[in-house]
């Protein structure tokens, strides 16, 4: 055990570097430690203190995890009233405000503001004793808030010493208690992994993590503070600008807005107000507004206050992201890929600039969790460009059977069995959030989705039906469904925008050899969920026919190698929808056809353990016809030349990836000798 004295030297230097390396992590972003070597730290500080019991301060960093809960929150009363602003949302109330300021001054000269973003979290009061930490507390009433000081203690970015030196012996420093963007998701992952409720935003989250009777709650929520101004204690300091304060809190500790600037006049100010603007999605914390505060201290007290707010400050505000109103109805609209989304039909409201109508419940079970239903009042937000969202329901607002609160008067909200769209059953696949028609092909909704991918290079290559010609069919009613495309005459096809006689001709000879295909491809064509190209190869090559895949259940189709249980559900959804069914007998009725694939014990895997690299255009074979042979032997298809490459199939025209084979010594063969390859292995 060391002596007395040697330990509370010890402690004292080990809290000064602990706080040291806090303030380098938390305000300033810049970590000057590992954190296991700031653990070892404060594990030695933990035990001193727990050895001399009286080497333990307030401002000791071990209290940063929170102490013994409490049973309420003593009452404070602030040193100087916590005042609130006024608010202006158009140019013209700026205007208006420099105006009042310049008259209040009896000044024509251009007056500085100290400009600032407004953070939305909540206002809190901290007081320094010497130096010290020593009590915290709301805003409450503004005269009087609660005392949360074991709480305050917790968050990270709050310094328990002052640093540097000047401050007076008493002084009540002024901020706003928050939540960072991410933390918030962070946390709220974290509750919905627990199963307990999430908070609706992050300043809904600061809230109720600041007002936990038990600080070890706290201590356990991530919150973050800024400071922007000072109650008691003001008066001793010696600065002549709200800008040199902010500063001299920056020096002792605290962390202040990186965007604080000082502008000139309220050109100076909208300016700035649409910097920030622009900026916001991209802070990291919330903010509402900005806060414009007129920069000289003297000109500040000259014009001193009306009623409950200084005359010489205001704040602009952003139209506000959230706002309440009523769940009219609960549709579901179905996506390009099938996604089914429940989408709420709002009464009208004004939120975040625009009138919003409709808001997404992004799917079932978000709707299930927040337990949306027609009648509720919800809280709905929409900031910036992105789609309006129910945020959460105010539940003591939901419309009852009787007076007395009784049973709700609508049930819960549930997904419909069928696609709106048409018909075909929905489905939500093993662990998947987001349930799905099955209609592929049929569906009206998936329809030029379903065309695209039919057409794609990978797919039947029908060459010449790019997105904007589907469009065209699609929005003529031209083609529903891929077998519509087989009934095409160059006559229709020429009545098109952008589409000539020849091309139209070029198109119908393009879908017409798209008849002659292979399997494979047929099976990647119809656009199977979780079927990719590989996939539908392994299909192809295990089952060698179409019958045998559509006949295959669960069980069947997980024998095919790399194919689980999730493909497999897909795959079986997808054939037990009649409509695709239908579709295929109709794309049979049109000729397509195939020569069936290998059987599943397919000849020896001549080229396995070997990579391949393709370049240049082949004679004869299509690149990803090579590919798929190359596969189907066992080799694999590399993306770039290495040394570990084993041959380089160049065609014509082959650029760098030849130069980079012959550089690294690597085989390089033609197509005829891929053939060979192929059919008779590699000959060491
Ligand atoms: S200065 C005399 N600056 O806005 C009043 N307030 O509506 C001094 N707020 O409760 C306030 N960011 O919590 C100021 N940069 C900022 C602010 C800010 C957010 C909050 C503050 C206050 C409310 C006033």
């Amino acid at each position: 055990m060391p002596a007395p004295a040697v330990a509370a030297e010890r402690a004292a230097e080990l809290r000064a570097e602990l706080e040291r390396h806090n303030h380098a992590y938390y305000v300033l972003d810049a970590p000057t430690i590992p954190d296991a070597e700031y653990d070892k730290l404060f594990r030695e500080l933990q035990g001193l203190e727990a050895e001399f019991p009286e080497l333990l301060t307030a401002d000791s960093p071990t209290q940063r995890v929170g102490g013994a809960p409490l049973k309420e929150f003593p009452p404070r009363r602030h040193g100087v009233p916590m005042l609130s602003l006024n608010n202006a949302f158009e140019p013209a109330e700026v205007e208006a405000f420099d105006k009042r300021v310049r008259d209040g001054l009896e000044t024509i000269a251009t007056v500085d503001y100290a400009v600032e973003p407004k953070f939305d979290g909540l206002a809190i009061s901290l007081t320094y004793e010497n130096g010290v930490f020593t009590c915290g507390a709301t805003r409450g009433d503004g005269v009087t808030g609660e005392e949360v000081t074991p709480n305050l203690r917790t968050v990270r970015n709050i310094p328990l010493r002052l640093h540097g030196e000047g401050w007076p012996a008493l002084i009540e420093v002024r901020g706003e208690v928050l939540m960072f963007k991410a933390d918030f998701a962070e946390l709220n992952a974290r509750q919905r992994e627990r199963g307990d409720k999430e908070f609706a935003n992050p300043r809904n989250a600061a809230a109720g993590s600041l007002r936990q009777l038990d600080s070890k709650i706290t201590a356990s929520r991530p919150l973050s503070f800024f400071a922007y101004g000072v109650g008691a204690g003001a008066d001793a300091l010696a600065v002549r600008t709200h800008s040199e304060l902010m500063d001299k809190l920056a020096a002792w500790g605290f962390p202040v807005a990186a965007e604080r600037a000082v502008v000139s006049g309220s050109h100076g100010q909208l300016e700035f107000f649409a910097k920030i603007g622009t900026l916001r999605p991209s802070l990291p914390y919330d903010i509402d507004g900005v806060v414009y505060k007129v920069n000289r201290l003297d000109w500040q007290a000259q014009l001193g206050f009306v009623s409950r707010a200084p005359r010489f400050a205001i704040a602009h505000k952003f139209p506000a992201e959230e706002a309440l109103t009523e769940v009219l109805g609960i549709d579901v609209q179905v996506g390009r890929t099938g996604a089914i989304t429940p989408v709420a039909r709002l009464k009208p409201v004004f939120v975040g600039g625009v009138t919003v109508t409709n808001a997404t419940l992004h799917n079932e079970d978000e709707v299930r969790r927040k337990d949306v239903r027609v009648g509720d009042t919800v809280i709905v937000r929409r900031a910036g460009d992105v789609i309006p969202e129910v945020v959460a329901i105010v539940p003591e607002k939901r419309p009852t059977r009787d007076l007395f609160g009784g049973e709700p008067l609508h049930p819960p909200f549930e997904l419909p069995k069928v696609c709106p769209e048409c018909g075909s059953a929905v489905a939500r696949g093993i662990d998947e959030a987001i349930a799905r028609c099955t209609g592929g092909l049929y569906c009206p909704a998936q329809r030029k989705q379903a065309l695209w991918h039919y057409a794609a290079r990978r797919a039947m290559d029908i060459e010449g039906l790019g997105d904007k010609i589907v469009d065209q069919l699609v929005d003529a009613g031209l083609v529903h469904t891929p077998a519509d495309l087989y009934k095409l005459t160059v006559e229709t096809l020429a009545g098109l925008d952008r589409m000539g006689e020849k091309s139209a001709q070029n198109l119908v000879a393009a879908i017409d050899h798209s008849r002659q295909t292979t399997l494979a491809r047929f099976i990647f064509a119809l656009g199977i969920r979780n079927v990719g190209e590989a996939t539908a190869r392994d299909l192809a090559r295990y089952f060698g026919n179409l019958d045998g895949i559509i006949a295959a259940d669960i069980e069947a189709l997980q024998q095919v190698p790399d194919v689980g249980p999730i493909v497999a559900a897909s795959i079986v959804a997808f054939f037990n929808e009649s409509h695709n069914r239908e579709i295929i007998a109709q794309l049979l009725a049109a000729g397509l056809h195939w020569t069936d694939g290998e059987p599943a014990d397919a000849g020896p895997k001549l080229l396995a353990g070997k990579t391949l690299v393709l370049t240049g255009t082949l004679p004869t074979l299509k690149r990803d016809d090579a590919k798929a042979m190359v596969e189907a032997a066992g080799g694999k298809v590399a993306g770039s030349v290495s040394k570990k490459t084993d041959f380089v199939v160049a065609g014509e025209e082959a650029g760098s990836k030849l130069e980079k084979a012959l550089e690294l010594g690597v085989p390089v063969i033609d197509e005829a000798e891929l053939l060979k390859l192929l059919e008779k292995g590699v000959q060491e």
